[in-house]
């Protein structure tokens, strides 16, 4: 698999606190990545930098071998890197429909905003998703958390993403919901998408990944083929119980 995304000594402060300090690994096209580490370990802030949220202190990013400078998610997304965080940032008083095509309105030749096109794409986008979502009309308050991850799910992939960060995506969710999602995933690898889901449940890591990323206290402590890997390993490197014996 060829290289998309490079970080390079990537290192991130706030204030006096060192976040993440000198993280280097890249990401492959096409595979699912999960990202571990206790609370704290920088996973979120990791997510964030390369989602354009957060500019890193020190350190370099690249996309397909070019050095890229991330300063807003709008410039992440014209990448084709989309995120979907936990809280979802769905508007809830509005349906399905405008909270997928948030910031990228389609509008007719008078400027108007083109709402039955938008409502046929999103139908569009909703049937190709592995949740059933009740309608593009359907207020978001009225969604399950299942149904609001597949609508963001929905949003960032029906825009070309080509990396979609999830960070924490079945935290909230009840188990069925939670399979579905994970469904999602694999669906969106089978199209050839790469992922990185952060997780705090090594059975889900273990399921769904092609290679886990371990941090602890910032630092990038390895990565490991999931395959050749268990959640013994993946503990120990979580709480550094297993430092010298490797
Ligand atoms: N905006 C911020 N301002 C100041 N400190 C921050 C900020 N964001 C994160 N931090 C700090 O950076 C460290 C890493 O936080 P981060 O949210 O990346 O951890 P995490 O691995 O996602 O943890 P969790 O599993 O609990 O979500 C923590 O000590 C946190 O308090
Ligand atoms: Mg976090």
């Amino acid at each position: 698999m060829s290289e998309l995304l490079r970080l390079d000594a990537i290192s991130k402060s706030f204030g006096g606190l060192h976040a993440l300090s000198d993280v280097t690994f890249n990401l492959r096209e096409g595979e699912v990545l999960a990202l571990v580490g206790d609370n704290g370990a920088g996973k979120s802030t990791l997510m964030k930098i390369v989602a354009g949220v957060h500019a890193p202190t020190s350190g370099r990013l690249y996309f397909e071998g070019d050095q890229v400078v991330l300063n807003r998610p709008a410039e992440a997304r014209v990448l084709g890197i989309e995120t979907v965080f936990q809280d979802l940032a769905l508007v809830e008083t509005q349906d399905t429909t405008t909270n997928m095509f948030l910031g990228r309105e389609e509008t007719t030749r008078f400027g108007f905003l083109d709402k039955k096109t938008m409502r046929e794409q999103a139908g569009e986008i909703l049937a190709q998703v592995s949740i059933n979502v009740p309608s593009p009309r359907a207020l978001v308050r009225r969604l399950s958390g299942g149904q609001r991850q597949a609508v963001a799910i929905g949003r960032a992939t029906a825009f070309g993403a080509r990396v979609l960060l999830m960070d924490e995506p079945t935290a909230a969710l009840g188990v069925q919901e939670t399979d579905k999602v994970l469904e999602m995933v694999r669906d969106l690898r089978r199209a050839g998408i790469t992922v990185v889901i952060v997780s705090h449940s090594l059975d889900q890591v273990l399921d769904i990944s092609d290679r886990v990323a371990v941090l602890r206290r910032g630092r990038l402590v390895d990565i490991v083929a999931t395959e050749k890997s268990s959640g013994s390993e993946l503990v120990g490197l979580i709480t550094g119980a297993t430092d010298g014996k490797r």
